[in-house]
């Protein structure tokens, strides 16, 4: 029985995301330059999006490129950047015909002004998709996020338009670029590194994490439906 048989279709994680790591390290196994690993993670991306929308997953959450990915050598930035643009320019028929709606989180005024016009237009044009929401995470880390929420939040109070006292998880919640999408419910990390590297700290308090040692040039619609059923395993308690 494969995993996608195993799976419950009544109990599916609403919201997964994903730390699609380990480019880098399948690219130097077999002698490539890194950015062959990214053009290889490509295809995951594919993959596990259709996989996703084809069992009823509403949220897909891809880390693609965190703010420390800017330190990285100009070249691997700008290949990586091209590499976004493109698979997404490319991909917003296809992700029309299945009824995917693009959402992006992080400080997209950091992109180049041409890529961030491709990604606005891409948003613009799947904005009325009904399916699952495929959110990438740009130019994204969870400090930056926080910091930028309790900015908002101090001018507000500043301007007399919030009392302090009624500062609460939700007003804060409210302020994230996440505001309009649920908490993860299942986290899952490819590469074997056990962190979390800045990826939605605040929104991740009861999500359940997976781990694997595949690469993600080698990540696979099974490889998803294992995750999906060892989440299903799990009990979740939410602290109770
Ligand atoms: C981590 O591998 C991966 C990234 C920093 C980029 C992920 C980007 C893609 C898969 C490209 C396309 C994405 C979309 C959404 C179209 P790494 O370079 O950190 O690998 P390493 O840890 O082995 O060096």
């Amino acid at each position: 029985m494969t995993y996608k048989e195993k799976i419950d279709k009544a109990r599916l994680p609403q919201h997964i995301a994903i730390i699609m790591d380990g480019n880098g390290r399948w690219a130097k196994e077999r002698g490539f330059d890194r950015i062959v690993g990214h053009q290889n993670g490509v295809v995951s991306v594919r993959e596990t999006t259709e996989a996703a929308a084809e069992i009823g997953i509403k949220y897909l959450t891809l880390y693609a490129f965190s703010t420390e990915n800017w330190g990285r050598k100009k070249e691997e930035v700008d290949a990586l950047m091209e590499l976004l643009v493109d698979t997404i320019e490319k991909e917003t028929p296809t992700l029309n015909k299945n009824n995917v709606r693009l959402l992006t989180i992080g400080d997209l005024k950091r992109l180049p002004e041409g890529a961030a016009k491709k990604m606005a237009k891409c948003l613009d044009d799947t904005a009325g998709n009904t399916g699952l929401s495929l959110v990438l995470a740009l130019s994204y880390s969870s400090r930056w996020e926080i910091t930028n929420a309790v900015k908002e939040i101090c001018e507000e109070v500043k301007d007399g338009k919030l009392n302090p006292d009624d500062i609460t998880a939700d007003v804060i919640s409210r302020h994230l670029d996440t505001k309009s999408i649920p908490d993860p419910d299942l986290l899952i990390r490819t590469s074997g590194e056990l962190r979390i590297s800045n990826f939605l700290l605040w929104q991740l308090a009861y999500t359940e994490l997976y781990f694997t040692d595949v690469n993600w040039p080698d990540f696979r619609k099974e490889n998803l439906y294992e995750a999906i059923y060892n989440f299903q395993q799990r009990e979740r308690r939410f602290g109770k």
